[in-house]
């Protein structure tokens, strides 16, 4: 492939063109990236995919976005910009499904587009997703790149923590996740709603169970417990709910059993035989999450702390009692995962992708048995 490549943008809001929530911002990487051309961005919203195309236009990258246009249908893109490669950012009911409008993997598959796509992959039980699953593992081997945004897999951190795990030898015995969202500021109501959001186990402390997964190994999904608070106990009550866009308070209008819970707790067994637990939270206020990843061996004990932010690890080594803090605030891992796609779209070599989907899904249906296990349900 020569000449600079043609990408379109599915979805015109935070994940892709970047907000005060948090860093990510696929533009603005493939920005840095070079090589490349916006030729496309849909959006329902168009107003908002001209919004974000008139500032893109007058920002230093101008010149990348000249020829884009916004298009209220993806369909419609797809045939009149013919990109070669999209980003599906789009909230987690709006895409993975069959039909339209949710079809955007399948009619991408089908027009022999590559994806980058943004967890998770959809909002339904994972039994529901098996026809995509199937028509993207078939599209991976003809070829097509299908990357899945498990942004923290190209961390620097993480991959010194595989490092030392490789080299202390004895595997991990433990894996001990917490995030704790600030709830105060989400502004979106599909976010509160468990049928359009997935749930915040599936939505958002899914990049936590997916590190779980790449460290810990496989786990036994018979073997996840969860609770949760419950959604008529007092503990539900939460006395900072932002005011939302269609102009209620929190989730005031979403039935209680779908509400998105305040707590969940889970514990579960990896194939290993080590044991792992996740604690997530939708209980801060402000717009600061706080997350931690512990993990234990024989021996030694890692965290890794605010992933998102001024990003740490602290490594206590076998045979050592001292705990050394590494440093790692200037990694960029959203711009490491968008190089790794756009090369091996370019290359047609897909091994630097970290997060296929079929791997993704793993994580998807992990993020359900604790979902699931915390409604009191069982897996099937
Ligand atoms: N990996 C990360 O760190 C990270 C960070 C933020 C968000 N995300 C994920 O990205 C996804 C999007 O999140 P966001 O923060 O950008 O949400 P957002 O609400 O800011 O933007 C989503 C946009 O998608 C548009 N949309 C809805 N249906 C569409 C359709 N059929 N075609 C085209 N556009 C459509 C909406 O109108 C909206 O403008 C979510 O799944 C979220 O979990 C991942």
């Amino acid at each position: 492939m020569s000449g600079e490549l043609r990408i379109a943008l599915i979805g015109a809001g935070g994940v892709n063109f970047g907000g005060a929530e948090g860093p990510w911002d696929h533009a603005s990487r493939l920005e840095q990236v070079g090589g490349v051309v916006v030729v496309g961005v849909a959006d329902p919203d168009t107003k908002r995919a001209q919004r974000v195309l008139a500032a893109r236009r007058a920002g230093p990258a101008g010149a990348m976005y000249a020829s884009a246009a916004a298009f209220a249908d993806f369909h419609e893109m797809l045939s009149a910009v013919r990109p070669e490669a999209v980003f599906i950012g789009v909230p987690p009911h709006a895409h993975g499904a069959t039909q339209p409008p949710g079809d955007m993997e399948l009619a991408c598959a089908a027009a022999g587009v590559h994806m980058f796509l943004e967890k998770p992959l959809g909002s339904v039980p994972p039994e529901e997703l098996a026809p995509v699953a199937e028509a993207l593992a078939k599209a991976a081997e003809a070829g097509l790149v299908i990357s899945v945004g498990y942004v923290f897999r190209y961390s620097r951190a993480v991959e010194t923590m595989q490092r030392i795990l490789d080299e202390a030898g004895g595997g991990v015995r433990a894996v001990i996740a917490r995030y704790d969202c600030a709830y105060s500021e989400i502004r979106k109501t599909e976010w509160w709603d468990v049928r359009t959001s997935g749930g915040p186990i599936v939505e958002q402390a899914t990049h936590f169970v997916d590190l779980s997964r790449l460290l810990g190994g496989e786990a036994e999904l018979d073997s996840v417990q969860a609770v949760r608070i419950d959604p008529h106990s007092p503990a539900a009550e939460l006395a900072d709910m932002p005011v939302l866009t269609d102009g209620t308070r929190g989730d005031q209008t979403v039935p209680a059993e779908f509400r998105a819970p305040r707590t969940t707790a889970a514990v579960w067994r990896f194939e290993s035989g080590a044991v792992g637990s996740l604690t997530h939270g939708t209980l801060l206020h402000g717009q600061k999450y706080e997350s931690e990843l512990e993990i234990w061996g024989d021996g030694l004990r890692m965290v890794l702390a605010d992933p998102y932010g001024d990003c740490r690890l602290m490594v206590r080594r076998p045979h050592s009692e001292r705990t050394e803090t590494i440093p790692f605030g200037d990694d960029d891992p959203y711009l490491s995962e968008v190089q790794a796609f756009i090369h091996a779209v370019r290359s047609g070599d897909a091994s630097g992708i970290r997060s296929p989907y079929a791997d993704a899904l793993r994580t998807y249906e992990l993020t359900w048995a604790i979902r699931r296990a915390s409604e009191g349900k069982c897996r099937h």
